[in-house]
């Protein structure tokens, strides 16, 4: 269909992602604003505008508060500044669980008001019925189980899961009703690298693992974690740059110069 934009934007799609199982893996990162996501989208098959907004973003202890607004705004301003990532937004705590036409009309709502491509929602084989419906009414859905950090109240906290190999059983159950309920790919958080190779074999669809070892068809990071912006990122992630130091050397050498009057820009703008 033609736009009235010059050049069309070509993004990669739900299916394409989809037909990646086992073969080159999917590199994904979490955004949640224009500038960054700008540069991410270079790089990343899909990027996930997280959840996880609220606790890095807006100082949140978990991400249960996050609002459907806030997705709403983040979720607009990722889209804007990309043009070939699939974009991805995180359905937040209770705007889905309650039943599948509730989660239709919010998931409908962000996919509307953001323009993103697919949405995620946490949960597996409790959520199958829901993702079916979404899936079958034209919603991409892409599903989290493992450690689902919505659920971090009921976990007891952001625990690694499986660690007790009597529990594989219940998570391989879940990635296996997600895929069958259409779910495009799934998350798979904080779990145990055997588990997670187990969960892989086990279905069709790509696994993204986080905290989930090289078991998985690709990775998701939170941006600002793998770069090294806060004093703190979870064991498991690698950690690219130091963007906290590089920051605060910047901000206090900018501080050092307006309190010695040497005003940045005065030589251009003011002579
Ligand atoms: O909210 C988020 O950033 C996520 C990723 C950690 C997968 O769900």
């Amino acid at each position: 269909m033609s736009t009235q934009n010059a050049a069309p934007i070509r993004r990669t799609t739900v299916p394409q992602i989809a037909a990646r199982k086992g073969k080159e893996p999917i590199v994904s990162l979490t955004s949640y604003h224009a500038h960054t996501a700008a540069i991410v989208d270079k790089y990343a098959d899909f990027i996930l505008v997280g959840d996880s907004l609220g606790m890095v973003m807006h100082g949140m202890e978990t991400t249960v508060g996050v609002p459907m607004d806030l997705m709403i705004m983040h979720g607009r301003a990722v889209v804007r500044g990309t043009k070939r990532a699939l974009i991805v937004v995180d359905m937040p705590f209770g705007s889905y669980e309650e039943s599948p036409n509730v989660a239709f009309r919010n998931a409908a709502t962000i996919m509307k008001e953001t323009q993103c491509g697919a949405v995620k929602l946490e949960g597996g084989k409790r959520m199958a019925k829901t993702i079916h419906f979404l899936t079958q009414r034209g919603i991409p859905v892409m599903a989290h189980i493992g450690l689902t950090p919505q659920s971090s109240h009921t976990l007891g906290g952001f625990k690694t899961q499986g660690r007790d190999e009597d529990s594989w059983p219940l998570h391989i159950e879940d990635a296996k009703a997600v895929a069958e309920a259409g779910a495009f790919a799934v998350v798979v958080e904080g779990v145990v690298e055997p588990l997670a190779q187990e969960i892989t074999r086990a279905v069709d669809i790509p696994t993204i693992g986080i905290g989930a070892s090289a078991q998985c068809d690709g990775q998701i990071l939170v941006l600002e974690d793998m770069l090294g912006l806060g004093d703190w990122a979870p064991k498991f992630v690698k950690v690219y740059g130091r963007l906290g130091e590089e920051i605060e050397n910047a901000v206090s050498a900018y501080a050092d110069e307006v309190k010695s009057r040497a005003f940045p820009g005065e030589d251009h703008i003011y002579k």
